[in-house]
């Protein structure tokens, strides 16, 4: 049983694309998972094929029904905000317990891995007190760290594991998701992360195109191999 949380350094780095793209891996192998983007903002029907969770449930071939939508992505909200903006437009509240739970009891069940896909980065706020990293840190699971290439990159990852790590929890690895513009190759930025954090794993996904990106990604079913 493995569970693995999937965040970044900032909001639309990558996070659903190597998402899916482990999704699609795991599903090509045979191995059962169970992939959550429990908490959505900017989640509307008009634009319900663009979101992550249409993304997510695409990527196993699981069709979009009210019972999926619901098993996958719970906790959803209009406004394309942080989710505590996002909820307080809606004259709600996100209740950060039931989402704990939620994670919980998902990677209680038969399946051989869960993927949890965090929303925006690593400190996005989810409550009045709660981040993202408070969430993290009340699963424990391990985290894979998507991250960009552009110019700022190294700091922005830098950062983001430091707080990882500061709070006890285990970095399964960083996956750079190739921004649009890079100030130099891929590589010698993934050499520079490297040089900083020795002991974690490192995987460069290059700048993929077409209708289902997330098929044509390098394989990251290691990183779901925990055990
Ligand atoms: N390596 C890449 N090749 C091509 N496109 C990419 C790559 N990485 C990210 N993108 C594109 O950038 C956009 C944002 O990526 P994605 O939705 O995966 O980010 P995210 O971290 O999940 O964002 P959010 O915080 O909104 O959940 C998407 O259109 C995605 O397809
Ligand atoms: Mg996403």
């Amino acid at each position: 049983m493995t569970t693995l949380f999937i965040t970044s350094s900032g909001t639309g780095i990558g996070k659903t694309l190597v998402t899916a793209a482990l999704a699609h891996q795991l599903h090509r192998n045979g191995t059962p998972a169970r992939v959550l983007k429990p908490v959505i903002s900017g989640f509307t029907a008009e634009d319900f094929d663009e979101s992550d969770t249409a993304i997510l449930l695409q990527s196993q071939e699981t069709p979009p029904t009210e019972a999926s939508i619901d098993r996958m992505s719970p906790f959803r909200f209009a406004a394309p905000l942080s989710p505590d903006m996002a909820a307080v437009r809606e004259n709600r509240s996100i209740d950060f317990d039931a989402v704990v739970t939620f994670c919980r009891n998902a990677a209680a069940g038969p399946e051989e891995v869960t993927l949890i896909e965090g929303v925006g980065g690593v400190m996005v706020p989810l409550t009045e007190r709660e981040t993202v990293l408070d969430w993290m840190a009340a699963l424990g699971a391990p985290c894979l760290l998507v991250v960009g290439s552009y110019l700022g990159t190294i700091s922005h990852t830098l950062t983001a594991a430091g707080a990882l790590t500061a709070r006890g929890l285990e970095i399964a690895g960083i996956v750079i998701s190739e921004s649009e513009e890079s100030p130099v190759p891929v590589p010698e930025t993934a050499a520079t992360i490297q040089r900083f954090l020795p002991d974690i794993r490192i995987t460069a996904v290059p700048r993929l195109s077409g209708e289902k990106p997330w098929q044509d990604a390098p394989d990251l079913a290691p990183f779901a191999d925990q055990t």
